[in-house]
């Protein structure tokens, strides 16, 4: 059997009292906003799987694609012994990965979410007994404490996009920030969905069965369990909309009527006025030269890039400068 083990990095109370913070702040200020790391709970990170096998949602099938045919590329430039995935969720796009790095000793994903941690190691354990899973509850926003044994070469995956869940400035801080984990020579492979057509992206993040719709909703769910809040999930809307000039999805929820809510945890009776709306996500879009600006800026070179065939999702490999 292969050891799998589960660290919380973060203190005790550390996920507590970082929700009344970023809840506190974030409800206060106009326009009112929340960090989307609050999405995911168990109830949350199973929605956000079912979003994945969404018709209109393509980033999951199109990273999966390219990972399909370059795995064994990426195994071979790279070498790993150690692969870090951050934001890992359920890993199962990454068994393409893991299948491919054949050298791989350890591997070590990295989520804030317990539950997708704890269910993505039990699906490890039955197929890959040989593989020792260092799991880390933590927030890749902070820097990441790694285990001891993670020997290099390492590889950080981030997939998914969900780099475009960070606002430029947190970008560049959290790519500053994972160079550090790593040595020269060390690689980052990231996936980043691109600029297209508003009509694809708006049905990407509103789709026809509700469920993106239920997954922004959970964030109200979250604060109302954590904090007692008595948000009524019917007096909002799910909206998504295309920003042009950022080149980014907001997600946000619209007040149908003027409601007051309150959340005991930190003081507040918050006041939304009738169509009022609370920013939840920002999901970025991507261009190819903005990528290798970015990284370049942190230090990582890119070396490979590759799309699905659609063009609509890439998969960059940088090295560690
Ligand atoms: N990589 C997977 C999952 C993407 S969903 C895929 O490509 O399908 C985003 C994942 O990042 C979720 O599992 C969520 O719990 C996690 N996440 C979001 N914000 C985080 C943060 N600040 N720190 C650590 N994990 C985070
Ligand atoms: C995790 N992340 C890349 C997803 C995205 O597409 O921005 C989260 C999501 N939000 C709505 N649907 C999916």
């Amino acid at each position: 059997m292969s050891p799998f083990r589960l660290t919380r990095t973060l203190p005790e109370d550390a996920s507590g009292a970082a929700l009344r913070a970023d809840v506190r702040a974030g409800l206060i200020r106009t326009p009112k906003t929340l960090p989307p790391k609050w999405f995911y709970d168990a109830r949350g990170s199973a929605l956000f799987d079912r979003i994945t096998t969404l018709p209109e949602y393509y980033p999951t099938r199109a990273e999966r694609e390219i990972l399909l045919a370059r795995s064994p590329e990426i195994a071979a430039a790279t070498g790993a012994r150690t692969l870090v995935e951050l934001g890992s969720g359920s890993s199962d796009k990454t068994r393409h990965l893991l299948d491919a790095l054949v050298g791989l000793r350890t591997y070590v994903p990295v989520d804030v979410s317990a539950s997708a941690l704890e269910q993505a190691g039990a699906a490890l354990l039955a197929q890959r007994p040989a593989l020792d899973v260092h799991a880390l509850i933590a927030d890749f926003t902070t820097a990441v404490d790694l285990p001891v044994d993670a020997p290099g070469p390492r590889l950080v995956a981030f997939l998914g996009g969900t780099i475009g869940n960070l606002l430029p400035a947190e970008r560049a801080a959290f790519l500053h920030s994972v160079r550090s984990l790593v040595a020269p020579g060390d690689a980052l492979l990231l996936g980043t969905d691109l600029v297209k057509d508003e009509a694809t992206l708006v049905a990407a993040y509103d789709d026809a069965a509700g469920v993106t719709a239920a997954f922004n909703k959970n964030v109200l769910t979250v604060i109302n369990r954590e904090l007692g809040a008595d948000f009524d999930l019917d007096d909002f809307a799910h909206v998504a909309r295309w920003d042009a000039e950022r080149e980014w999805i907001e997600m946000r929820l619209r007040a149908r009527t003027a409601v007051t809510v309150k959340v005991p945890a930190v003081n507040l009776a918050v006041d939304f006025e009738a169509g009022e709306e609370l920013r939840t996500e920002v999901s970025a879009k991507f261009r190819e030269a903005g990528v290798r600006a970015e990284l370049a800026a942190a230090r990582w070179e890119v070396t490979r890039w590759w799309t699905d065939r659609a063009g609509r999702f890439a998969l960059s490999l940088s090295t560690a400068r």
